[in-house]
């Protein structure tokens, strides 16, 4: 066994991060309980399930497993660039639109340098800043919104990164782009603005944030985008990055050269091109928030309508113990304790069946008013 006495010393800002805590696998949750029929909505997934088109796809990558995919992903960049009207040196291929994040760490933040996101910011953002020997800052939400202005005010010399989430998860409001154009016109030089928008596809309004509308703005946005939710394709690990070419440019120096497996590439054009896979899964998601928010208007508990494919809402002080009492019904949500918002659950939308028995073992555990 490795004596750890052995081991190089490691660094104090590496010890202090904590692994991530995934949502409890279905598979878990039964065993653990000795139950069966359990429904997750509690990770942002798809519920559709993949695309047919893509799983086909991905058989047909099967069979060239043997040779190292195409490292510049041609094909995939090809048609990314063509649907949003860009040029493919604008397009940069990652393992899940996480991987991103970890091409900024590495090529933009340097031992004492800085970043700032709103509250609650995806773990991943502090994880790998703090990796390059960075600060994250997080800045307060304004009752649940992000607030640029406050974001403004905290970026010092040393910021390199901003990111604004938007859809933000967990709240679920979204960035306007009135806010945004305001924001960008004051941010001062030398700041990258990364808009996360994993969850952009299934904004309803209008006035959301979109931020392939900025990318031609003198100030440097990177758009990180997925296909791991409304093409849920969430296990085949592929997101992309859209920026200007000297940004790609630096990404493709910073990347692994097979960073994106064959199956990956091939799965994600073909769920591209599924165009009725992603109108099913936006229908079905505005009509699960619809359902929810029927819900939480019935039993007197606080929402944030959102523009994404979850939602958040304020049970009380029973939260804690009302996750509890779902999951032992086979009904597993997210709890927000980590997050410092131990009154609140965050409940993906799933399939129309899965809602109904969610929001029908809610309203029994709450006898029909607030915990
Ligand atoms: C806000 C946010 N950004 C990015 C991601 C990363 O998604 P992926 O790496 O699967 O593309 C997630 C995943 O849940 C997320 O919630």
């Amino acid at each position: 066994m490795t004596d750890t006495s052995n081991l190089p010393p490691i660094p104090p800002e590496i010890a202090a991060l904590t692994p991530y805590e995934p949502g409890k696998p279905i598979e878990e949750l039964e065993r653990e309980l000795g139950i069966s029929g359990a429904i997750k909505l509690a990770s942002n997934e798809n519920p559709l399930g993949p695309s047919p088109k893509a799983m086909e796809a991905v058989r047909r990558g099967a069979g060239r497993l043997h040779r190292y995919p195409d490292g510049a992903g041609f094909e995939l960049r090809q048609a990314l660039a063509a649907r949003f009207g860009l040029q493919i040196d604008n397009v940069c291929l990652a393992n899940g639109s996480n991987e991103i994040i970890e091409f900024l760490c590495r090529a933009f933040i340097r031992p004492g340098d800085d970043a700032v996101a709103a509250q609650y910011a995806f773990s991943m953002y502090e994880k790998l800043v703090a990796v390059a020997g960075g600060v994250l800052r997080e800045v307060a939400l304004d009752d649940f919104r992000i607030d640029l202005e406050a974001m403004l005010a905290a970026v010092g010399p040393r910021t390199r990164l901003v990111f604004v989430n938007s859809p933000h998860n967990p709240a679920g409001t979204a960035v306007t782009r009135a806010q945004f154009a305001a924001f960008l016109e004051r941010l001062p030089g030398g700041v990258v603005v990364v808009v996360d928008e994993a969850y952009v596809d299934f904004a309803s309004d209008p006035e959301a944030l979109n931020g392939l509308e900025f990318l031609g703005h003198a100030k440097p946005v990177v758009v990180m985008r997925t296909f791991s939710k409304a093409y849920g394709l969430a296990g085949l690990r592929i997101g992309y990055g859209l920026a200007p070419a000297p940004i790609v440019a630096v990404f493709n120096r910073v990347r692994q050269a097979f960073n994106t497996s064959i199956p990956a590439q091939e799965g994600a054009l073909a769920a591209l091109a599924d165009e009725d896979f992603l109108r099913r899964s936006k229908e079905i998601t505005w009509r699960g928030l619809r359902d929810f928010y029927a819900c939480f208007e019935r039993l007197g508990l606080w929402y944030a309508p959102s523009q994404a494919n979850f939602v958040l809402t304020r049970v009380g002080p029973r939260a804690g113990e009302v996750f509890d009492l779902l999951l032992r019904r086979g009904v597993i949500v997210r709890k927000m304790h980590s997050y410092h918002l131990p009154e609140y659950l965050r409940i993906s939308v799933g399939l129309p069946e899965e809602n109904a028995r969610f929001i029908g073992e809610l309203s029994d555990i709450l006898g029909g008013g607030a915990a």
